[in-house]
């Protein structure tokens, strides 16, 4: 078994390299290269990754003109979700590939499904991830088909983040394969290996990984995806403009427009804030600036929708595309949210009703504390950078718990929820968002849903659903443990200990005899020792009282908010002159 690991690793290593060492979290979308054969058609292939039908793969092959008329030898993309997935016999090891579930027949075997997978998965990975040994499948039942894939590594090159899985097949190698996807020039040839060691010179044996633009696809895909889109979109945006239209009158007619009876606390944070008017933005508006929603514009999927990037008006805006309608309710309290503003709370700019809800928000360039603190490819966040993004979403905690009419309590405050601008400055997102959960929708998965996230919720509103600011307190004192510790709010099992709560690990330790001396044993490794441990053992403390049990032991954001500021000033005499950004560039 050691010895199939090995060789799973090592044949692993291309998707390694392409999403770094290992891997902490995986994404929304990679794409397979499904090697057409004689024997395959479009059904075939979707039904194999579980799509009802096959127009499902329309939109990421633009070359197919007739899909009854498909050539021996072309390749056909399909969209996955790239997981990270740990080996069930090292749970210390763990890869980034699709888990596409495959319904057993009598007689099957491992042979047999990656052959029905153009060898996009192999015996040995399924035989490494599935329960049953070779040789030996049921008649029945379910087991997975494991497709490799990657989701780009910044330390590479920041600009792809979506990847096509590729088997080589007859006669092909990784230059053949580049000439292919247009990648010619040196550079690209040296960008192209460096997604891909060890496979350069080989031929028609494994499988390598073609970086296609950004977030989203590039060049000939690109093109051919927005000739399709365009195609198949206009009817439809002639369509959703007369729906729009009339839309807007019907709304004109009904909905109140409460703006007039909003206020606005002030207070310290005055100069974080200003008024401004709710912007209603139409559906064409954001079609036109998203390429109608297209992949290449697509820049993460959280539990209430997907999150797609645009130029608006001139001003760069992340637009969450909802899983929900809109209720009349709901509206008032999204105009009440575009007129809350604070310095650390995402700007809602506005919104669209139009089809379904779209919230629009100020983008912000460097993505969320969970990416920079569990992810791969982010350079190390200094100490001082830590207490300055703990202390900017405290302030915009504060703001909402203190300053705005009505006060709001978050709920789902996690580090997933706290954006870090060009400036490495923090800013809380989602606020106010919970409330849609809680008005009720007409979508199917909303009602469902948790309003929290576990690992994050204090004991009073996970057993009885208790609202308080406090609720937002304890989550915060989650996500400080975070920033000490670099590990998530659950911290998993291993192969040599239970799943334990971040708050459980931490209070066990300063429950020792000594613990700042045992302290250090939580701190985030990749700090290499760059720290005053006074200052991190007051904000483990500071946590702890964040984290008490009895809510009304735990601090106001206030006094968190005072707390950080003495430490930050502290912090400041320590490291002055640092900037409050990441350390220098990470070797290796
Ligand atoms: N205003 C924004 N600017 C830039 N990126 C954003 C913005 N809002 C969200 N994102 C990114 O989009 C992704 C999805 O966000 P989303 O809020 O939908 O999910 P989440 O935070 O993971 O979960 P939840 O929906 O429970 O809050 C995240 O990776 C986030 O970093
Ligand atoms: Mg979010």
């Amino acid at each position: 078994m050691i010895h199939l690991l090995i060789f799973l690793v090592a044949g692993a290593a291309s998707a390694a390299t392409a999403s770094g060492d290992g891997c902490h979290d995986g994404c929304s979308l990679a794409l397979a290269a499904y090697y057409f054969s004689g024997e395959s058609n479009l059904t075939f292939i979707a039904s194999l990754f579980n799509f009802p039908d096959y127009t499902a793969l329309l939109p990421y092959n633009p070359n197919i003109t007739n899909p009854d008329y498909i050539v021996t030898g072309d390749r056909i993309s399909v969209p996955f979700r790239c997981s990270c997935l740990k080996l069930p016999a090292d749970p210390a090891a763990t890869f980034l590939a699709g888990p596409i579930p495959y319904n057993l027949s009598r007689g099957k075997t491992y042979g047999d499904v990656a052959a029905e997978f153009a060898n996009l998965t192999t015996v040995a990975w399924m035989e490494a991830t599935n329960r049953y040994p070779a040789g030996n499948l049921p008649a029945s039942g379910t087991i997975d088909a494991t497709v490799n894939c990657s989701c780009g590594d910044k330390s590479v090159s920041p600009r792809y983040g979506l990847f096509l899985t590729y088997p080589l097949w007859d006669g092909e190698t990784l230059a053949s394969v580049a000439e292919q996807y247009g990648f010619s020039s040196p550079a690209q040839m040296d960008l192209l290996r460096r997604y891909n060691p060890g496979m350069d010179g080989v031929s028609a044996k494994g499988i390598v990984f073609i970086p296609v633009k950004g977030n989203g696809l590039s060049g000939g895909a690109v093109a051919g995806i927005v000739i399709a889109c365009i195609v198949t979109f206009i009817a439809g945006i002639c369509l959703g403009a007369i729906y729009c239209r009339r839309q807007k009158m019907r709304k004109a007619m009904s909905l109140p427009y409460p703006e007039d009876s909003i206020q606005l606390g002030s207070g310290s944070q005055a100069e974080g804030m200003k008024v401004a008017r709710s912007i209603e933005f139409s559906y064409e508006e954001l079609c036109d600036a998203t390429n109608n929603f297209s992949m290449e514009h697509k820049i993460g999927q959280g539990g209430f929708g997907s999150v797609y990037y645009a130029e608006l008006r001139g001003e760069k805006a992340a637009i969450k595309k909802m899983d929900a309608k809109a209720t009349q309710e709901f509206l008032a309290e999204l105009k009440v949210l575009t007129h809350v503003h604070h310095l650390n709370l995402v700007r809602l700019i506005g919104y669209c009703v139009e089809s379904c809800l779209f919230l629009v928000y100020e983008f912000i360039e460097n993505g969320n504390l969970s990416q920079h603190l569990h992810g791969t490819g982010y350079e190390p966040l200094s100490w001082t950078s830590r207490v300055r993004i703990a202390l900017d979403s405290a302030r915009g905690l504060e703001y909402i718990h203190e300053h705005t009419v009505p006060v709001y309590v978050h709920r789902d405050i996690k580090s997933a929820n706290i954006l870090l601008d060009k400036n490495f400055r923090a800013k809380v997102a989602d606020f106010g968002l919970t409330k849609l959960a809680e008005i009720g929708t007409t979508s199917q998965s909303l009602p469902t849903r948790v309003v929290g996230t576990f690992g994050y919720m204090p004991p009073e509103y996970a057993r009885y659903g208790e609202v308080s600011p406090k609720v937002d307190v304890y989550a915060f004192g989650v996500v400080l443990y975070e920033l000490i510790s670099a590990k998530e709010a659950i911290v998993k099992s291993t192969e040599f200990t239970d799943a334990k709560s971040l708050v459980y690990l931490f209070e066990d330790t300063l429950s020792r005899r000594d613990p700042k001396e045992a302290l250090q044993e939580l701190i985030d490794p990749r700090l290499g020792g760059d720290y005053p441990i006074e200052s991190v053992l007051k904000i483990a403390y500071l946590a702890k009282s964040c984290t008490h049990e009895e809510p009304r032991m735990r601090p106001t954001m206030r006094s968190v908010v005072v707390a950080l500021m003495a430490l930050s000033s502290k912090e400041y005499e320590l490291t002055r002159g640092l900037e409050f950004s990441p350390r220098g560039p990470r070797s290796g």
